[in-house]
């Protein structure tokens, strides 16, 4: 039990300090009593069912296929159920895509020739579901068997706890920053981490991350312009993975313009209310603004797609429909036709640090959960259409 003593503090600045060390002292506690004992998450089972359905096969083709010894029996059957681990899945998939007459199956990521997809998701308005809309999208392509890399671009480290990585507890780990600083930056790679998901692997960030602002700001060596420096570290991994997500803070500084000259794609996430959708009227015209600026510095911007997604959408609630079909109406297929439902499913289980995939949907109230993945997968098969395309396939 924490003490409950009265804070107060004779200079704010002690106050801050004390309400700061209280907070992480407590969070550290909650955090051991709900990941103990080791402190780390773990990924549930998924049944039969669902993992026929991720694979895009039926019932009957799984159990044949175990029947016949093509696929491995998983280590989990009870009650004569099959319960399959997300790396039996990413097994399954390399066994049945050596035996699929169709090229890219089972394991639908690049080939020779393709060239990494890297999405940023960004707006500067705090709340607008970046985070979750990020650790969603890492989540729905990880599943499918493509490889992931999540870049926590937010010094506030959302992504990276979302990750099962608390930047409340583990101070010491490298970020983002160490391979993206000016002076003596590290190799990626030493700093990008494997997460308790098998196919997501993890750049993370915390409160450290926000020194690249700082040394930005007074940094001027003609040969390494800030907006290089992430586009620099992802050459150095662009054959490792698949698909790049990067989840930017709410502001644009100089760590979201940096990623922007990186990313091959951007997503607006826009929760439809009358105060975010004006505040997106400024926000384009700063990104405008900074693109020209970033450009005329030498960077060379190319985005295969630029888009908004509607996030929170609230499909019964009359002033934001209306504001979603004034976005349509203005921009058309810039806003992407699948939106991220308002859902308590979702926000009690960002609350336990999980996207929806990893809640069981006998744990939930079914058609709640059931609304709420319907939606997120939309979002999801709508972005995996776009880059397919881009590797022209569709
Ligand atoms: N589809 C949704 N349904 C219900 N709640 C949601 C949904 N998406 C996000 N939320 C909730 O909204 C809040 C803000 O979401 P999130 O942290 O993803 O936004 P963000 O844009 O990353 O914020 P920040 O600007 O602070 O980084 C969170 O508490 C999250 O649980
Ligand atoms: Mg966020």
């Amino acid at each position: 039990m924490i003490p409950v003593t009265p804070i107060s503090a004779d200079r704010p600045s002690e106050l801050a300090q004390d309400i700061s060390e209280r907070l992480t002292t407590a969070i550290r506690e909650h955090l051991l009593s709900a990941f103990a004992p080791d402190n780390t998450k773990s990924l549930r089972a998924f049944s039969a069912p669902e993992v026929a359905d991720l694979l895009g096969v039926s019932g009957q083709f799984l159990r044949k296929a175990h029947a016949e010894g093509t696929l491995p029996e998983p280590a989990d059957i009870r009650a004569g159920r099959r319960y399959y681990t997300a790396q039996d899945l990413l097994n399954a998939r390399r066994v049945l895509e050596t035996t699929s007459r169709k090229k890219g199956r089972y394991m639908p990521g690049r080939r020779d020739g393709d060239r990494l997809q890297v999405w940023q998701l960004m707006n500067f308005k705090g709340g607008s579901s970046k985070s979750t809309t990020t650790i969603h999208l890492a989540h729905y392509f990880a599943l499918r068997g493509y490889r992931v890399l999540a870049i926590d671009l937010d010094p506030q480290g959302s992504l990276t706890s979302m990750c099962g990585i608390s930047p409340e507890i583990e101070f010491e780990g490298l970020t983002v920053y160490d391979a993206i600083r000016y002076d003596d930056p590290m190799p990626f790679s030493e700093v990008i981490k494997d997460t308790y998901f098998p196919g997501l692997s993890l750049a993370p960030s915390r409160l450290m991350l926000s020194e690249f602002e700082t040394e930005s700001a007074v940094h001027s060596a003609p040969d390494q312009p800030f907006f290089t420096r992430i586009r620099a570290a992802l050459e150095q991994i662009e054959g490792d993975y698949d698909i790049v997500l990067m989840d930017s803070p709410p502001q644009l500084g100089f760590l979201t313009i940096s990623g922007m000259a990186a990313a091959t794609s951007l997503i607006v996430p826009l929760t439809p209310s009358m105060l975010d959708v004006s505040s997106t009227a400024q926000f384009m015209e700063l990104v405008g603004a900074y693109m020209g600026v970033i450009e005329d510095a030498g960077a060379t911007l190319h985005y295969d797609n630029f888009r908004f997604l509607i996030t929170r959408d609230e499909p019964t609630d009359v002033p934001s429909q209306q504001l979603t079909s004034f976005m349509r109406a203005l921009f058309q297929d810039r806003v992407m036709s699948a939106t991220a439902l308002k859902s308590t499913a979702i926000s009690d289980a960002t609350m336990l640090k999980q996207s929806i995939y990893e809640v069981v949907r006998s744990d939930m109230t079914r058609a709640t959960y059931d609304r709420a993945k319907q939606s997120m997968d939309a979002v999801g098969h709508e972005i995996e259409t776009m880059i397919q395309r881009a590797w022209g396939r569709s």
